[in-house]
């Protein structure tokens, strides 16, 4: 059996800090995971559904190392990453995980290729490699004539592809998406998710979530979460 890209074992996310505003209330916390058990296929491509406020970001945070489950095991590519501390996290976040947003967060001040490439920088890549990768990604995305653009003069479909040539530079081998087509009309929504689908071709795991039942249809498999659990988890296709 091919290893797992993702292996997740009973994930809890309990947030404190909220008190409530019953009296007993207390400090127990809020449960927003409760219990996640999944495995997910190298090279697969895997839509998370499921109504606002289930816990499909603070899924995909714990998924992409950005957060910590309050209890569980995570292993990632096979490796325990739950024991890491922070750096080694951050290491293996920069190598082996791109993230994409519903809101681009690109750098204003940046053009379209330097905010390709400023998270590569930290990376300690010569920044002449940097750009020859980032040039090459987004001349592949139908973007070589915007390289010089800042953000405020694309399209929103224009930014998300920014973003997504920044989430594509390192080859990470998962690409995780937080409603990327969320502040996108349906025509603009139909190039990103086809990129999506180039992306997954070239053999990275895609785990992308979406209230969109058309993005959804794209994905092999579809997990919906319900009240921090899993609900229903069918393979599509
Ligand atoms: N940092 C946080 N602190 C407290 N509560 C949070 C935090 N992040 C998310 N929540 C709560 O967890 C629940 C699930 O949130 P989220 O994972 O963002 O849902 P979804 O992405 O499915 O809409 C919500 O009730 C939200 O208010
Ligand atoms: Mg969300």
């Amino acid at each position: 059996m091919p290893e797992a890209a993702i292996a997740l074992e009973d994930i809890t996310r309990t947030f404190s800090g909220q008190a409530g505003d019953g009296p007993d209330s207390g400090d127990q916390g809020i449960p927003v995971l409760k219990g996640i058990t999944l495995d997910v296929e190298s090279g697969a491509f895997v839509a998370l559904q499921g109504t606002s406020g289930s816990g499909k970001s603070t899924l995909l945070h714990i998924i992409g190392l950005l957060d910590r489950p309050t209890s569980g095991s995570y292993f990632l590519h096979g490796e325990d990453v739950s024991t890491l501390d922070d750096d080694h996290r951050s290491d293996l976040r920069n190598r082996s995980l791109g993230f994409v947003f519903q809101s681009f967060y690109l750098i204003p001040y940046a053009t379209a290729l330097e905010n390709v490439i400023l998270p590569g920088l930290y990376s300690g890549k010569p920044r002449t490699e940097l750009t020859a990768r980032a040039e090459n990604i987004m001349e592949r995305m139908g973007l070589a004539d915007r390289m010089n653009f800042r953000p405020s003069r694309l399209s929103g479909g224009q930014q998300q592809r920014v973003a997504m040539a920044r989430a594509l530079l390192n080859e990470p081998r998962i690409v995780l998406a937080d409603e990327p087509t969320g502040q996108l009309d349906s025509t603009t929504s139909g190039e990103i998710i086809k990129l999506f689908h180039s992306v997954h071709e070239s053999g990275t795991t895609i785990v992308l979530v979406t209230h969109d039942e058309e993005v959804a249809r794209e994905a092999d498999r579809i997990i919906r979460l319900q009240d921090g659990r899993i609900a229903e988890d069918v393979k599509t296709g």
